[in-house]
């Protein structure tokens, strides 16, 4: 019977979600973080009311996992390379992350958010710090994107750039066929840090505007608006304003242009998908994962359709929407 072969990996499930908050609730997994390739032993030395045989076993389950590596001949521990990579790419590296899951139970009680996301000024002071590191998870689906973005794009204006992956991949994959600029707009700290991070040899290419999305006067006439990871930062309504906002002002100049939308929008994986919802919740009180639909509805009032959807390679979950007229 389905139900009885799958009672042991139902099981297991609660096992694996006690093992990695075990080991984080005891400070094992910063350990192994901060100072790899050491043994069992090593790690629970500090502690007195540990057993480091009890400790191996735990080890053991964080390795099948991929959590951490491990050498059976010499005894030593370090963390895999594929949360290495994860710890590279996170805001504030992957123990800040797990910071705030280690909320879920106070957000199931509160609601309450973790992040002062409420205002333009600290979403400034908030971004300058976490808005950069994500460049390297986001820059082979950034060159995808450019380089099937047709017709090839020549004024584009990235809206909350952040570190500028998407609008730099545009310049860099279509050059020199085609002769892009792109426009980086974000608050004014994040977006010093944008420009300070680009390459000189770009910068001719590039323009830096320091502005609220909320009050976006669109001064140029441009062929493509580039919205990436910003709009699930919104709450329906107010996502919904500002889409249309941009959409109207962008074709009162530019009727061709077109609109490009880069998201987690609807998840295939179910329990992805309602991690992220959890996730973003703690993160943003506001926050909110818009789904293709409603992205949609909202264009379509504003003026735009829904032209086609690009798949961006990995992460999976990350793909652009496309809207014309
Ligand atoms: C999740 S990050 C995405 C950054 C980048 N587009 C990416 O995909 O990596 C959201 C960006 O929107 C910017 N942002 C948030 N609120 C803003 C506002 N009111 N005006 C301008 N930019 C804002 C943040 O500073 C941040 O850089």
């Amino acid at each position: 019977m389905q139900i009885v072969k799958n009672s042991i990996s139902d099981l297991n499930l609660f096992g694996t979600a006690y093992a990695l908050v075990a080991s984080y609730e005891m400070g094992l997994l910063q350990a192994i973080v901060k100072n790899p390739n050491r043994t069992a032993s090593w790690y629970t030395m500090e502690s007195t009311s540990v057993d480091v045989d009890a400790v191996e076993k735990l080890l053991g389950i964080l390795w099948t996992l991929g959590v951490v590596g491990h050498d059976p001949g010499k005894g030593d521990y370090w963390i895999s390379e594929r949360f290495s990579f994860l710890d590279d790419i996170l805001p504030g590296g992957l123990l800040s992350d797990i910071a705030i899951w280690v909320r879920m139970k106070e957000y199931a009680e509160n609601g309450e958010d973790s992040f002062d996301y409420d205002t333009a000024q600290s979403r400034d002071v908030v971004y300058e710090k976490k808005a950069f590191t994500v460049e390297k998870l986001y820059r082979d689906a950034a060159i995808i994107l450019a380089k099937n973005l047709k017709p090839a794009q020549e004024q584009v204006l990235e809206i909350g750039a952040g570190s500028g992956v998407w609008g730099r991949a545009m310049i860099e994959a279509l050059h020199p066929k085609v002769s892009c600029t792109v426009t980086f707009l974000d608050l004014p700290q994040v977006i010093a840090k944008t420009q300070a991070n680009m390459p000189p040899k770009l910068t001719d290419r590039c323009h830096f505007v320091a502005c609220d999305y909320h009050h976006i006067d669109l001064e140029r006439r441009y062929d493509t608006i580039l919205i990436a990871n910003v709009l699930h930062l919104e709450n329906p309504p107010d996502a919904e304003l500002l889409l249309q906002g941009w959409i109207k002002s962008l074709l009162s100049s530019a009727p061709d242009a077109q609109v490009v939308i880069v998201d987690s929008f609807d998840m295939t994986d179910p329990i992805g998908h309602a991690l992220y919802k959890v996730h973003l919740g703690m993160r943003h009180k506001g926050g909110h994962v818009h789904s293709m639909d409603q992205f949609t509805i909202w264009a379509q009032s504003a003026g735009l359709k829904r032209s086609h959807m690009i798949q961006l390679g990995d992460p999976e979950v990350i793909k652009a929407m496309v809207f014309r007229r």
